[in-house]
């Protein structure tokens, strides 16, 4: 097949993101994971689904990343998850270690590859993947508005009574507490929310997005939410595979757009072969800045704490 994409980590995230990949049949897989056994043997099952789906993909496990050898996208999902009341922020130096050392392997085996970042603390996890392979922010952007929009857009939909299809929602910022959920922008068929819904409900919904994480740690006990996340992973890869120039929110690195210097937060961008083709700067107004700037400085303390 023409397309490889390469998934580090086999666990719950990286597992069924390649599980969801595999089924569209437009690239190759590999699947990489420490644990001898596990990549392999998810691989293996997988690739017997296939006759089933009508899929062609090919799909290997690993142990080691000479079979990533040029892959054209590389998800890394590799690390811990939190525990019922931790935040993502406190996985941070566990998950810097292994993110440095599988950027390292990445980028040593595919020096062309697009990374999507999985791992969290996200921003911050993402900031050390651009550090550390040092490819342009066009081929570094992390896996946090797609979630997070998928998230808000399922409640919206479920307190309106409609089609999941009719909503967009627009959800910037760090991939956190200092998320940035922007109801003005965020539609049922073009009508802003403000204009169908009370703004209590709005808070609460706004709420439990931003917590959206946490309220499934807290039910799953063990492990952190994978179906939605593996299934934003595979929008964002089919769209730069496809090269589908979808206008997708991602964790990306700011330059100078919406004010922000030097800081991973999402915001939208239109995804395509290159990775990110362009940084789409929405009008916000004075409030929704300021909560913006806000967030950046969430996502500098802890990338601050890195010590790059
Ligand atoms: P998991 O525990 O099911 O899987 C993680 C896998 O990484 C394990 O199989 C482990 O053996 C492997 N791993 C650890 N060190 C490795 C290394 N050095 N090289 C290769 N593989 C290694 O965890 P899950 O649920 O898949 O989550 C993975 C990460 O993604 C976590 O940090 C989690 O917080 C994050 N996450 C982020 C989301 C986002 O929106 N950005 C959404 C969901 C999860
Ligand atoms: C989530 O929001 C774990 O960050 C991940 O579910």
């Amino acid at each position: 097949m023409i397309n490889k994409i390469s998934i580090i980590g086999a666990g719950n995230v990286g597992a069924t993101c390649a599980q969801r990949i595999a089924d569209r049949g437009y690239a190759d897989i590999v699947l990489v994971d420490i644990i001898e056994g596990l990549p392999q043997g998810k691989a293996l099952d997988i690739l017997e689904s296939a006759p089933i789906l009508s899929s062609d993909t090919r799909i290997i496990g690993t142990n080691s990343y000479q079979e990533t050898a040029n892959s054209d996208v590389v998800v890394i999902t590799s690390g811990l998850t939190r525990k019922p009341d931790m935040s993502r922020d406190e996985l941070l130096q566990a998950n810097m270690n292994i993110v440095t050392e599988v950027t390292r392997n990445v980028v040593n085996y595919s020096p062309n590859c697009i990374i999507i970042m999985v791992t969290n603390p996200l921003d911050a996890m993402t900031h050390l993947a651009i550090h550390v392979s040092q490819f342009p922010r066009n081929r570094v952007f992390g896996l946090s508005g797609v979630l997070d929009t998928t998230r808000f857009r399922s409640f919206i939909a479920a307190e309106l009574d409609v089609s999941v299809e009719d909503v967009f929602a627009c959800v910037l910022g760090q991939h956190g507490e200092a998320m940035v959920i922007i109801p003005r922008l965020s539609t049922v068929c073009g009508v802003p929310i403000t204009k169908l819904l009370p703004q209590e409900t709005i808070n609460k919904l706004v709420e439990r997005t931003i917590r959206g994480g946490a309220e499934i740690v807290g039910l799953l006990k063990t492990g952190s939410a994978f179906y939605a996340p593996s299934a934003a992973v595979a929008q964002m890869v089919e769209a730069i595979i496809l090269d589908k120039k979808q206008i997708l929110p991602c964790a990306t690195y700011l330059d100078g757009e919406y004010g922000i210097k030097d800081t991973v937060i999402t915001v939208p961008v239109k995804l395509g072969r290159n990775g990110i083709e362009q940084i789409i700067e929405l009008e916000l107004t004075a409030k929704e800045k300021s909560a913006l700037i806000n967030s950046a400085k969430a996502v500098q303390q802890l990338v601050k704490t890195m010590k790059l």
